[in-house]
């Protein structure tokens, strides 16, 4: 059961809900999560989280590398907002979300409002399952880029890899239901 992420989950006809943030009456954002649905192991987790004090130092540095990598791709770049890269917002606002991510990803429960401004964001820029890959394969080497091999062994670039597809299949569901939500 992929309950290692520490979010709130019950069991309700076959599929998990979890819920971030707020109390079960109200949560801030909740969603279906599939059984299939990725999820990370402990031990990945605490790498993930032991690194958060490097991510907070190299953040900005090393999303901005990442965009350098994914922009090579030009139907990608089209979806960006040029001015929020250029001025160094989107990739203060990137780094903060992993950095948060990193500090958080075994209570996911306090992550909802911001997790709730990405899949906003997502839908109104169009951004699709099938972009995620391209995102991975931006960021997992965006990540050696900056920090090097010997802190950013295989090891931790797997952890984070483990961490990156949890959150990415979260988004990906909230966004294919807001998408739903819109064609209704
Ligand atoms: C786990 C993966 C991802 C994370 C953590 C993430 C995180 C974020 C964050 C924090 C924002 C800013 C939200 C705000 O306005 O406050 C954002 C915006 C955005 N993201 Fe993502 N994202 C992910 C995957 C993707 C993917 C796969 C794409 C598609 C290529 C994408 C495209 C965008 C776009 C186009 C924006 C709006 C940026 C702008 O205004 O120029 N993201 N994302």
């Amino acid at each position: 059961m992929p309950a290692a992420c520490g979010a709130r989950a019950d069991l309700e006809e076959g599929s998990l809900i979890y819920s971030f943030g707020g109390g079960p009456a109200k949560p801030a954002f909740s969603l279906a999560r599939s059984l299939t649905m990725r999820s990370i192991s402990p031990t990945a987790a605490a790498i993930v989280k032991s690194t958060a004090p490097i991510i907070e130092r190299q953040g900005v540095a090393i999303t901005t590398a990442m965009y350098a990598r994914l922009f090579q791709d030009a139907a990608i770049k089209s979806l960006f907002d040029m001015a929020a890269q250029e001025s160094g917002e989107q990739p203060r606002r990137l780094a903060a979300a992993i950095l948060a991510y990193a500090k958080n990803i075994d209570k996911l429960e306090n992550l909802g409002p911001a997790v709730q401004r990405m899949v906003t964001r997502h839908v109104q820029t169009g951004v699709q399952a099938d972009h995620y890959p391209a995102v991975a394969a931006a960021l997992l080497p965006a990540i050696r880029d900056v920090l090097g091999d010997e802190v950013a062994t295989d090891e931790v670039l797997a952890a984070w890899g483990e961490a990156y597809w949890m959150l990415a299949d979260i988004l990906i569901a909230a966004e294919s239901a807001a998408y739903g939500q819109i064609a209704r």
